[in-house]
């Protein structure tokens, strides 16, 4: 069923004059400078984004920080560190990123299932603010690298509250079904183990139980068990001081049934969620690890139509950007607005599938969607792509990534230049030529 699209509301990409603007720089001049396909981010949108969060949190102590992987240009990360951010990692790749975009490694912390020993020997000798373990078997491979540097390892036990996020099942993590976090009874039976070791601090708690988690209620019931397991621990006399109530803060996509509440309420549902849990009286410091709620609709994917078909009576409109450079609708079936750069007043909408040039039937970015007439040349930007798009880039169909531009006020810079093609064969031996 072909169905209208719908655009979510920007005050940092608005039409002027017909044509779509970044803050006061118009698309078709990024595009005239870069070629396309090229991510064009807001340096005002991110800034209001973190502040926004920021404040939700206000009432009580409180970090931010920033999830790397929903975009870890190096720009962008300096520009939160700037703002006050902390970096939520889940590499050593991040970590090496996070350090470089000047993070203070005391606002660093580390999640993930699966870290390595060269990783988690990285993440000691930096010093970061605290690991998130996962399982039993982290906890020995913790305590025998910081033996072995003579340095004291700072932990948070990240549990899996099993409550349901209600968001797609391949974004979803607080359900016991899935790989993430530690089961409470098994987060229980490891303090003693902790405790006794003189090479291990248990300093906190953490859950996230997803991402783009519409509704708040999730994320506060969480947040109450963890809260009420960051209460065992200090009974148990773990110096418990922080609870990490993880990110999945939503975003407007423009198809959602519902709107998002504010940031304000999901701020809110944590701060209640560690009364309901009993610890309001420790005084724990609250972090956040939010992602595409700081990014995601501060970013555009600027792309140009190659050619028109017409096959079986279907409009097919073939982009120069492909699932290489944005894979969430092949992945997820996710919906991204494509807004024509410039506006035609009444301009007749009719069925057309958005595709790009990759060899696969998945390599689309809507489908049977309501959209103007287009033409070979015309601009289109996808919206809602500042988070995990550029991230998830791949070099499939050897594509170099794609440029990206940030933009402020009314200039630009290009904060990663389109891959050169030698650069896709760089790291290859064994070949003649
Ligand atoms: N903290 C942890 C431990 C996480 O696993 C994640 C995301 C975040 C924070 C940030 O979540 P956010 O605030 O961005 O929702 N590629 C998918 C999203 C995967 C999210 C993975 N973990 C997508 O394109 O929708």
């Amino acid at each position: 069923m072909s169905a209208n699209q719908k655009i979510p509301a920007s005050s940092y990409f608005v039409h002027r004059n017909s044509v779509l603007h970044a803050e006061s720089v118009p698309l078709d001049q990024i595009a005239e400078r870069v070629a396309t396909p090229t991510y064009v981010y807001s340096r005002a949108a991110i800034a209001e984004s973190y502040r926004s969060i920021d404040e939700a949190l206000s009432p009580v102590p409180h970090m931010v920080a920033y999830a790397i992987k929903a975009n870890g240009n190096l720009a962008l990360l300096s520009c939160l560190a700037r703002l006050g951010s902390g970096a939520d990692i889940v590499s050593g790749g991040e970590l090496a990123r996070a350090l470089k975009a000047g993070f203070s490694p005391d606002k660093i912390v580390f999640s993930g299932v699966g870290k390595t020993d060269p990783e988690i020997a990285a993440a000691l000798r930096a010093g970061i603010r605290s690991i998130h373990v996962e399982s039993a078997p982290e906890i020995d491979a913790i305590e025998a690298i910081a033996r072995e540097l003579g340095v004291v390892a700072k932990l948070a036990l990240r549990v899996n509250p099993d409550v349901d996020a209600a968001t797609h099942p391949y974004i979803a993590t607080g359900l016991h079904k899935t790989k993430f976090g530690l089961e409470l009874d098994v987060a229980r039976g490891l303090l003693p183990r902790i405790l006794r070791s003189p090479h291990l601090r248990l300093e906190g708690v953490a859950c996230h139980i997803g991402s783009m988690v519409l509704s708040p209620e999730p994320i506060g019931d969480a947040v109450a068990i963890t809260a009420a397991f960051a209460c065992e621990c200090t009974a148990a006399g773990a110096p418990i001081k922080t609870l990490d109530a993880g990110g999945g803060w939503p975003i407007l996509y423009g198809n959602e049934e519902r709107d998002a509440q504010g940031r304000s309420v999901f701020g809110r549902a944590i701060i209640d969620g560690i009364q309901r849990g009993g610890a309001g009286k420790l005084g724990l410091t609250v972090v956040v690890e939010p992602g595409r709620s700081i990014v995601g609709d501060s970013g555009i994917l600027l792309t140009r139509v190659v050619y028109v078909k017409e096959q079986a009576g279907k409009r097919f409109v073939i982009v120069d950007a492909a699932m290489t450079e944005l894979i969430r609708p092949a992945l997820y079936r996710s919906y991204h607005a494509a807004v024509p750069v410039v506006a035609v007043a009444d301009a007749p909408l009719s069925p057309a599938d958005l595709v790009g040039p990759v060899c696969e039937s998945g390599d689309f970015f809507a489908q049977d969607r309501l959209l103007p007439p287009f033409s070979r040349g015309d601009l289109i930007a996808i919206r809602g792509t500042g988070a995990y798009g550029a991230a998830m880039g791949s070099n499939y169909n050897s594509r170099p990534f794609a440029a990206e531009v940030l933009v402020d006020g009314g200039g630009f810079s290009v904060i990663r230049v389109r891959q050169p093609l030698e650069e896709l064969w760089r790291n290859e031996r064994g070949y003649e030529g």
